[in-house]
């Protein structure tokens, strides 16, 4: 029985922590650093698992199971003994060196330790770690259970190994895997997201559309399942801003973060986690 840690139970971490329960036989570990957002993601993934039961995906027996494999700890400690573990804490670079650091005393030599960060320099978050051919990028789409795609990410050290092995794990899990060969941040899909994002809100600030229409726009001009306000609320603003921050820092002016996702993410106004963002949630209305 093959036991799997993820770590931090946010958006993402929720997401992919229903997947691996639904797809891997033995225990799923999720740890927070907080008992409510525990509780959070259990109930969150309480609920997906009786919506694949109403949409005839899974029997009530088999989403019992998934269900049971699950345990949401905020002890570190119980990732001991885990074959692979997917970090997805917040996007800052300090906190997921610290934190791989940690995770490679806790864990056995063989263990895979895996980042979904959006475009973080693995390399960097592997610095720490005791051993770096051991540390590879995992980037799930939001929602994880829907998205087909992981981005894997071959940081220097990433030995060939790791990356079979993860190929594998991502097959299991479902997914199709593409392999970032070259650790530039933002790899290939946040970099080249960011810049189509930048330029929505570039269009917005400038006045040539609404948020309304710009989402219209791209819906229906790309076939795209959601325009990029749409996207940045469902990803989270202060997510959005952090990827912006981190690319700027590296490329320069065409990641600027726009000071209009910045006055957002400091009134509060974080999309559909706070309620607002460039739509209104809580009154189920739109209107930038
Ligand atoms: N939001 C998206 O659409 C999206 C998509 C792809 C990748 N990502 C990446 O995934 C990662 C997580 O993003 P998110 O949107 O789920 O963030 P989130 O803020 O929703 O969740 C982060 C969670 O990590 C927990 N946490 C913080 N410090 C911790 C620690 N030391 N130990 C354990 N848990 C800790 C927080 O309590 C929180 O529950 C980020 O690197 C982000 O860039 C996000």
């Amino acid at each position: 029985m093959e036991k799997v840690g993820i770590i931090g139970s946010g958006l993402m971490g929720t997401g992919i922590a229903f997947v691996v329960a639904r797809q891997i036989e033995g225990e799923t570990v999720v740890v927070d650093v907080d008992e409510k957002i525990l509780e959070k993601s259990r109930r969150t993934v309480e609920g997906l698992a009786a919506r694949a039961v109403e949409k005839g995906q899974a029997t009530q027996e088999e989403a019992g199971k998934w269900l049971k494999r699950l345990n949401h700890t905020t002890d570190r400690s119980d990732l001991k003994g885990a074959a692979f573990i997917i970090e997805a804490v917040p996007e800052d670079l300090a906190l997921k060196c610290r934190l791989f650091t940690e995770l490679s005393e806790i864990c056995a030599q063989e263990t895979i330790l895996a980042s979904n960060t959006s475009g973080l320099p693995i390399t960097q978050i592997a610095a720490g770690a005791r051993h770096p051919e051991r540390v590879i990028g995992t980037h799930f789409f939001n929602p994880a259970p829907v998205m087909k795609l992981v981005e894997i990410v071959r940081g220097y050290a990433t030995s060939e190994t790791t990356i079979q092995k993860t190929r594998g794990f991502c097959s299991r899990l479902g997914k199709e895997s593409i392999l970032v060969e070259k650790d530039y941040p933002g790899f290939i899909t946040t970099r080249i997201g960011n810049g189509y994002l930048a330029e929505a809100l570039r269009c917005l600030e400038e006045g040539v559309g609404s948020a309304g229409d710009i989402d219209k726009g791209c819906r229906l001009a790309y076939n795209y399942p959601m325009g990029p306000f749409e996207l940045m609320d469902l990803v989270g603003l202060d997510t959005v801003l952090r990827v912006f921050e981190s690319l700027h820092q590296v490329y320069g002016e065409r990641f600027r973060p726009s000071p209009l996702l910045r006055q957002m993410v400091s009134a509060g106004r974080l999309g559909r986690k706070s309620g607002s963002g460039f739509y209104n949630y809580a009154k189920k209305e739109k209107g930038a």
